[in-house]
């Protein structure tokens, strides 16, 4: 998978929310798996040309695994690498998730990255995408809920869940049966560009103070 994924497109007349401003929402898709061989990119693809194709919405998929992300667990000062992947936090309106379930939870990897950061994720929309084994990822969705709510974040209500995911896409990682999921994707971006709309507003007239 690419480190990033760009789409920047013409706003459409009927859609409501970023496309409304004229100003695309920007849209960080976090990659929050980062171990070896792992399934997390072919979630992650699926999703961004998903997010990718509205008009309402640009697409940076910050890959974890990348070297952009680099941060060291220590919380000593961090390279250039981290200090890259702060700036496209920054930069976003929105964020989604992407997330496995380890262990009833979500990875280890994902959480340092979260911790490093404050105001980058200050007032702004999150969504998420799970999957895992028989819980589809729902169990790491609900603990992340809690620590984004520390960090002044919005968790939107519908998320989109893959359980078994290994049965669920092909080789080419093409889903068996899309329907399902393109729906519940298309249900949670309305809701995240909502609230990215209305945040992205509300932060320009009146910073957010925490
Ligand atoms: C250390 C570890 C713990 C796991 N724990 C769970 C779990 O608690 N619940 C679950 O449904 N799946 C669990 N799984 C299955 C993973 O969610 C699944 O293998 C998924 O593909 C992992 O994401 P990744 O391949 O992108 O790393 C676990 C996998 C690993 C490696």
């Amino acid at each position: 998978m690419p480190a990033s994924l760009s789409a920047t497109v013409s706003p459409a007349a009927n859609v409501t929310t970023g496309a409304a401003t004229g100003r695309p929402l920007r849209l960080a898709v976090i990659t929050g798996s980062v171990r070896e061989g792992r399934f997390g990119p072919t979630v992650a693809r699926w999703f961004a040309e998903r997010a990718a194709a509205r008009p309402d919405l640009t697409v940076d998929v910050v890959d974890l695994a990348g070297s952009d992300a680099e941060l060291p667990l220590h919380m000593a000062a961090p390279g250039p690498g981290g200090a890259a992947l702060t700036a496209r936090l920054d930069a976003a309106d929105a964020f989604v998730v992407i997330t496995p379930e380890y262990n009833h939870s979500y990875p280890a990897g994902l959480k340092n990255v979260i911790d490093w950061h404050r105001e980058e994720w200050h007032a702004k929309p999150i969504g998420f995408v799970s999957y895992g084994g028989l819980s589809g990822g729902l169990r790491a969705v609900e603990h992340l809920r809690v620590v984004f709510a520390e960090l002044h974040a919005v968790t939107v209500r519908d998320t989109v869940s893959f359980h078994l995911v290994w049965n669920q896409f092909d080789d080419q990682g093409r889903l068996a049966e899309p329907a399902g999921p393109e729906g519940a994707a298309t249900a949670m971006l309305d809701q995240l560009a909502w609230w990215g709309d209305a945040l992205r507003a509300a932060r320009s007239t009146r910073p957010f103070a925490a």
